[in-house]
């Protein structure tokens, strides 16, 4: 839905003098006015869907401007109410914004406040309008788009590439920056593909320690060496007929590289210690960060082997379309009832260069649904960032102990890959601290594993 460039103002004042003379001001503003001259005209003439604000005198004729307010709020509970109070209520005043009302104007007004007022009561409107088109658009989305979220031209042209490459069983590179999106469109891949009754089997080659990568690949049989009691069934034999996602791809190293392209040229696995080949039938997709195109710790047989089709995630900050939907998103699965982001929390969204990409948005989108007190700003402040060491001394010392403290945790989640008893241990914390901590910081497990 396209949002309305202008938007309408409800004006609501008994003396017709001072009603024609404001909306001139406001017209000369360049506002569309619509004038009313009592309380009930206007309860009774305005949509409940009305797009715009109302400004409404609180001494009218009919009804009292008091009693006027929460009529007027309960059927539109989101539009902002100006009210113009006359000189002195100031206890009034106030207990309107108590009720509700968006801002108050003291009458003698002077025009310039006036409009101020009207132009920030029009920009809540205009984000809340634009917000609840996003929550529209996300409960309508259906299949791959509910999924792999987006309405940048990127996204909307990646989820097409998705669904062909999806239904060509071949080979997939998918590339892009860390919290992306790489592994969740690998699951797509899967999930729209022929092969989704089968087994998705992920592989992260960055994670596995090089001396137990062939038997994590290939199995073994009992015996084969100290340590294999039991026969083993490897990853590629497990995906058969299913789908095997090489994550990192990069960091597979070189001899695996060149039994990975056997078994992927002859279909077949052999277990470690066994001497019989096993045939296997498998769609291969690989998650790169860098271009294995000419790379030098990447054969290029084995790329060519990988490379029949190819998907590129953009950046999320080349995609600055997809910011605000995204964080709707998450705030919502927190938190329905999570508060509008201000125009400053949308600003900081949007000028913020994302290096943690989707990932460190759901991370920052949490911490804004779970803590009613903070703004986008703070939260962004206080959390380092994970690519570039931040020029940490013009911040204030609590904030830079904070930053320390999340890095600590951050690091020590990475290198037991969400293992929370390893990190417990390694930081010798009580459960329930970690966990206030993790919560605090927007760390996730499950970011981790
Ligand atoms: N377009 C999207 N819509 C909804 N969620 C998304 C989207 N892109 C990424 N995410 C979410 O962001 C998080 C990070 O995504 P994912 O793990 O797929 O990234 P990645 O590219 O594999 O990162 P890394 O390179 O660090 O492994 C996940 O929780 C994922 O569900
Ligand atoms: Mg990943």
């Amino acid at each position: 839905m396209p949002l309305p460039e202008k938007m309408p103002l409800a004006l609501i004042e008994d003396d017709e003098i001072v009603r024609q003379a404001t909306s001139q001001w406001l017209q000369l503003d360049g506002h569309q006015v619509l004038e009313f001259a009592d309380g009930e005209s206007a309860l009774n003439q305005l949509p409940p869907d009305f797009p715009g604000i109302i400004i409404s005198d609180v001494r009218l004729p009919d009804i009292d401007g008091m009693a006027l307010l929460p009529r007027l709020l309960e059927r539109h509970p989101e539009i902002p109410v100006i009210l113009i109070t006359g000189h002195g209520d100031v206890d009034m005043a106030v207990k309107a914004l108590r009720d509700g009302a968006f801002d108050f104007v003291e009458k003698p007004f002077d025009p310039a406040r006036l409009l101020q007022t009207v132009a920030r009561a029009l920009e809540t409107r205009r984000s809340q309008t634009a917000q609840q088109d996003r929550h529209a658009y996300l409960a309508q989305a259906e299949g791959l788009e509910k999924v792999l979220i987006g309405r940048s031209e990127a996204m909307v042209r990646l989820r097409q590439q998705l669904l062909k490459v999806a239904a060509i069983d071949t080979n997939v590179i998918i590339y892009g920056e860390t919290g992306c999106g790489k592994e969740l469109v690998a699951h797509c891949l899967h999930q729209f593909s022929t092969r989704n009754q089968r087994e998705f089997v992920p592989i992260n080659c960055a994670a596995i320690p090089e001396n137990l990568f062939e038997s994590e690949l290939f199995g073994h049989e009992a015996g084969a060496f100290t340590g294999a009691v039991k026969r083993r069934v490897g990853k590629l034999e497990y995906a058969d007929q299913g789908t095997l996602f090489l994550d990192e791809v990069e960091s597979m190293p070189l001899n695996m590289q060149v039994k990975v392209l056997r078994a992927l040229q002859e279909n077949t696995v052999e277990r470690v210690g066994g001497n019989r080949p096993i045939h296997i039938d498998l769609r291969v997709i690989a998650a790169a960060k860098e271009d294995l195109h000419h790379h030098p710790e990447f054969r290029q047989d084995l790329f060519y082997r990988l490379n029949v089709a190819q998907l590129y995630l953009p950046p999320l900050a080349e995609r600055s379309e997809d910011i605000l939907l995204l964080f709707d998103h998450y705030t919502h699965q927190v938190n329905p009832d999570t508060r509008l982001p201000s125009p400053s929390d949308q600003q900081a969204l949007m000028r913020y260069p994302w290096p943690g990409n989707v990932r460190e948005l759901k991370n920052i989108a949490t911490r804004f649904a779970l803590d009613p007190s903070l703004t986008v700003g703070e939260i962004l402040a206080s959390r380092p960032n994970l690519t570039t060491e931040p020029s940490s001394a013009t911040l204030p010392l609590a904030i830079q102990v904070q930053n320390f403290e999340r890095k600590v945790i951050h690091e020590c989640l990475q290198r037991h890959h969400g293992s929370i008893i390893d990190a417990l241990e390694e930081l010798d914390l009580p459960r329930r601290t970690l966990n206030q901590k993790m919560q605090k910081y927007g760390l996730s497990r499950s970011d981790y594993t």
